[in-house]
């Protein structure tokens, strides 16, 4: 029975259906929402309240709401919310297409923000009030203890701060996995040293905790996360993977990192998998992880032995992989520590760790500098997510993609990036399919040199080179000469032309 599910006598009381939930929601409320990926979105309530938009619109009603989560979400929220043009603003990362077309027309705030910063914001008030919580719950225990599903995000934040709780208890997934979850209770401001030392040190409560007053109503659901597949892992995938991992055999040769290599950090997306394959079948064994989002590649380190332990913040898994979980959860309880997001990600611990960080970019510039999120400087992709809480932080900050995207006519390596994100300092190590800049101990000239050698598409390494000469060259000369007049010029060539070739 799902109910069964329900253990506390007085929040079994609440159970209700969706649409009573989603009543309790209304227009302009801010929502503090679970979801870290689709991992642990709500599903039936987010469906309910998408409905009441639409009909609140057809009666010529306005009706939107503020939605914070942990990090992107699942179709049955942001694609539901903003299908219905019922989103004012979104903080603080988005994977959805839809949403992303209302923000990019301007019909949704999006307020794009480093992951590990946004409950403490949001504790401070900078934001205003949390109205509702709605979060995913595997179980709900006797003494009122709520066991998360596959990410925690911002959910304790949420459940402290809002003054209405609406809970999902999703019997989808496995009981096995109560005890996963460490929920650090207290805060995360300068100064409260969080006392983590290795990668699997627990320092919380498995469950989250609530008021019992305040929750007016317990869903009841049987669903998986909406997750995607990922693409098929490509050739140009395999060899960014392959120079890391010559990378890393390289480094380990001369002593300047350890056999067992520090706490890996690996970022979201196609890459970000072929590389953890190719770790699955490189030299280096007891590896651990101290990251973000736990990806198949991963969790086939485990199952393997390569990987002995993995601290994250959500899985976000293909829907091969999803449909494997539960029935592997007694075992991955023991190797998964998954913790919210401000811990998962929080900088300290990141430098205490001495962590690898490996992120996935959209376009670098000769001298390092990395754009993660804009295209064409103008329209967000996703949002910087939590690239930068690794990549400042880390021992080690290695960005890559492919050298150039959309069939050629883009190249990812350009004189000047069209918005920054990442800034020279924090990028250490860049990789394309076409090699690796190691940029440790050069100078911002040095750097460009050997990121056009290394890493920019051979299509367009005499255009970057003859930019560098005539800038070197140049009247203003400086340490990273730049000419002013052309240092976009590419992005516009391609906003007019559809192609940053000549
Ligand atoms: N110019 C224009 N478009 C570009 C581009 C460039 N230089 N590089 C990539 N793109 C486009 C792709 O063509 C693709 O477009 P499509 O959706 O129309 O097919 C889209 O951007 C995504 O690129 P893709 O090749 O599918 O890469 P990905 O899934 O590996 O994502 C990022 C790459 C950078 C968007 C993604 O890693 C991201 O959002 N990063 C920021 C957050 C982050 O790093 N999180 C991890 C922290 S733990």
């Amino acid at each position: 029975m799902e109910q069964d599910r329900v253990k506390s006598t007085a929040l079994r009381s609440r159970i209700c259906g969706a649409e009573d939930a989603a009543a309790l929601i209304s227009d302009g409320m801010s929502l503090g929402c679970g979801g870290f990926t689709p991992s642990g979105a709500p599903k039936a309530v987010s469906r309910a309240l998408a409905q009441r938009a639409a009909e609140a619109h057809g009666r010529g009603e306005p009706f939107s709401v503020r939605l914070f989560t942990g990090a992107s979400s699942s179709p049955a929220l942001d694609g539901a919310l903003a299908r219905e043009n019922a989103i004012s603003f979104r903080m603080p990362y988005n994977g959805d297409a839809q949403l992303r077309g209302r923000i990019n027309a301007g019909e949704t705030a999006y307020v794009d923000a480093h992951l590990s910063r946004v409950a403490p914001w949001v504790r401070a008030g900078f934001f205003g009030e949390i109205d509702v919580a709605i979060i995913e719950a595997a179980a709900i225990r006797e003494d009122g203890g709520i066991v998360p599903t596959l990410s925690i995000g911002n959910n304790k934040t949420w459940l402290d701060m809002a003054k209405t709780v609406i809970i999902e208890v999703n019997s989808h997934h496995s009981a096995a996995i109560e005890g996963m979850h460490d929920i650090w209770g207290g805060d995360t401001l300068p100064g409260s040293a969080l006392p983590i030392r290795r990668v699997d040190d627990r320092i919380g409560e498995t469950v989250l905790r609530v008021d019992p007053a305040k929750v007016r109503a317990v869903v009841l659901t049987n669903e998986p996360d909406l997750n995607a597949s990922f693409r098929e892992t490509d050739d140009g995938a395999r060899q960014i993977a392959g120079h890391l991992m010559e990378f890393f055999r390289h480094e380990t040769a001369r002593g300047r990192l350890p056999q067992t290599l520090p706490p890996l950090q690996s970022g979201v997306g196609n890459v970000a998998n072929a590389v953890m394959a190719a770790f699955s079948e490189g030299p280096f064994e007891n590896l651990v992880a101290y990251t973000e989002v736990i990806q198949d590649g991963m969790l086939a380190m485990l199952r393997s032995g390569k990987m002995r332990a993995v601290s994250g913040a959500a899985f976000s898994v293909s829907v091969d992989e999803a449909k494997r979980l539960n029935a592997d959860m007694e075992f991955l309880r023991k190797h998964i520590v998954l913790r919210q997001q401000e811990v998962s990600n929080n900088p300290e611990v990141v430098r205490r760790l001495g962590c690898i960080a490996m992120n996935t970019m959209i376009e670098a510039d000769i001298y390092g500098n990395v754009n993660s999120t804009r295209v064409m400087g103008s329209r967000v992709q996703n949002g910087i997510g939590g690239s930068g809480d690794f990549a400042r932080s880390a021992l080690l900050s290695i960005f890559m993609a492919p050298s150039m995207a959309k069939a050629g006519s883009i190249s990812a390596i350009v004189p000047m990036v069209s918005h920054v994100d990442h800034i020279n300092q924090d990028v250490q190590i860049m990789v394309t399919e076409q090699g690796l800049a190691d940029l440790r101990g050069l100078s911002a000239r040095q750097r460009a040199r050997a990121i056009i050698a290394n890493c920019a598409h051979p299509d367009y390494q005499p255009m970057l080179l003859d930019y560098l000469n005539r800038a070197e060259s140049g009247q203003y000369g400086g340490d990273t000469p730049h000419l002013l007049g052309e240092a976009l010029s590419w992005h516009q060539r391609f906003v007019e032309t559809g192609s940053m070739r000549f």
